[in-house]
């Protein structure tokens, strides 16, 4: 038997994030029940969500506004839910509590999603009675721009809450992928420290200052990575003979490149202090806010061009997993 579509959310924990989700679902048609354990934080996560929605699109804002409920406990934010997105702190003691009012307040049915960034779900799930229907699904910083969702099981969590789950962020426009395992940092994560290591490494050699690394990456590799990644970038370097021919004739000059490339687990204190002051000489005083700007309105044209985001189409009302 299908199950009943969802139609509202639970964003439990108001934060960056929480707030971010709580604007995102409730553009995309859902009622959202916000909750945090602090009355302040729910007020301003509360907020935070309205700049969003009224930043995107004058227009649909109203009505996404009215779909966000604030809930001051969490029996009125967790009875009859079907679907929760846990965004609190990212503590393992922290988690545990929160998971163990969902577990008492929610029906035992409910799909539970973690925002977290870094905790494992195997740990997390220890605490839970009914753990198939947890997972993790981990946004990125805007949630309600940057469309990755990396979707995590534990040991016990079921493939069809991974699946729900994937069906249900697709349906509201996310772009999720799912681990086969745990592991640190999960994917994306994982390739950006991959990249955070060489970048800060080729700054304290001295091969060329950060506002050349990061302008490299931009200018060069970033342009497509927006729309194709490493592998079938690769594919197509290969010429008509494919990644086949890519790591039979250039694999080995990458090679020598891997050789030299840096190797450290630790980030060097050297190595810190030479990019925080070339940061600090590079933003010349622009603030984080101003940056912030420049970087949501970036993302809102990339988002438009490729994956047609327009406000119109954020209007999806049912969502059957
Ligand atoms: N900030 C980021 O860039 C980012 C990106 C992706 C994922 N995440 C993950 O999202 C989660 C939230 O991060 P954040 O940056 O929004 O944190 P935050 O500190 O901004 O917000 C956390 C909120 O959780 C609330 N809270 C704590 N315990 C609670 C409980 N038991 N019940 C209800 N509310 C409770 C706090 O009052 C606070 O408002 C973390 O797991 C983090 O790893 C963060």
């Amino acid at each position: 038997m299908p199950s009943a579509p969802i139609r509202s959310v639970t964003v439990f924990g108001a934060g960056t994030i929480g707030a971010s989700w709580a604007a995102l679902f409730a553009a995309r048609g859902l009622d959202v029940r916000l909750y945090d354990r602090s009355a302040e934080a729910l007020a301003s996560g509360c907020k935070k969500a309205i700049r969003i929605l009224t930043s995107w699109e004058d227009v649909y804002a109203p009505a996404a506004i009215e779909r966000i409920h604030l809930c001051p406990d969490p029996d009125s934010a967790l009875a009859n839910a079907a679907f929760v997105q846990e965004s609190v702190l990212e503590d393992y003691a922290v988690k545990r509590a929160a998971h163990e009012t969902i577990e008492r307040f929610a029906p035992a049915d409910a799909l539970v999603a973690s925002s977290t960034s870094g905790l494992l779900a195997s740990r997390m799930q220890e605490s839970w009675t009914h753990p198939e229907r947890f997972l993790i699904a981990h946004p990125f910083n805007p949630v309600h721009l940057i469309p990755l969702v990396e979707l995590v099981g534990g040991p016990r969590t079921a493939a069809e809450s991974l699946r729900k789950a994937h069906e249900l962020y697709t349906a509201l426009g996310k772009v999720p992928v799912t681990l086969n395992q745990e592991v640190p940092g999960h994917l994306a994560n994982r390739l950006a420290t991959a990249v955070w290591r060489e970048a800060i490494d080729l700054v304290a050699r001295g091969v060329a200052s950060l506002e050349d690394v990061d302008k490299a990456l931009c200018a060069g590799p970033g342009l497509r990575w927006a729309f194709m990644g490493q592998h079938l970038t690769y594919h197509l370097a290969g010429g008509p003979g494919g990644y086949r021919n890519f790591f039979e004739h250039l694999g080995p000059a990458l090679e020598v490149y891997m050789a030299d490339l840096a190797r450290w687990d630790r980030v060097p204190e050297a190595a810190k202090r030479e990019v925080l002051e070339q940061m600090d000489a590079h933003l010349a005083g622009r603030g984080v806010a101003e940056l912030e700007r420049w970087r949501d309105a970036k993302l809102v044209e990339l988002a438009k061009h490729l994956y047609a985001h327009e406000p119109a189409e954020l209007t999806t009302h049912e969502h059957v997993v």
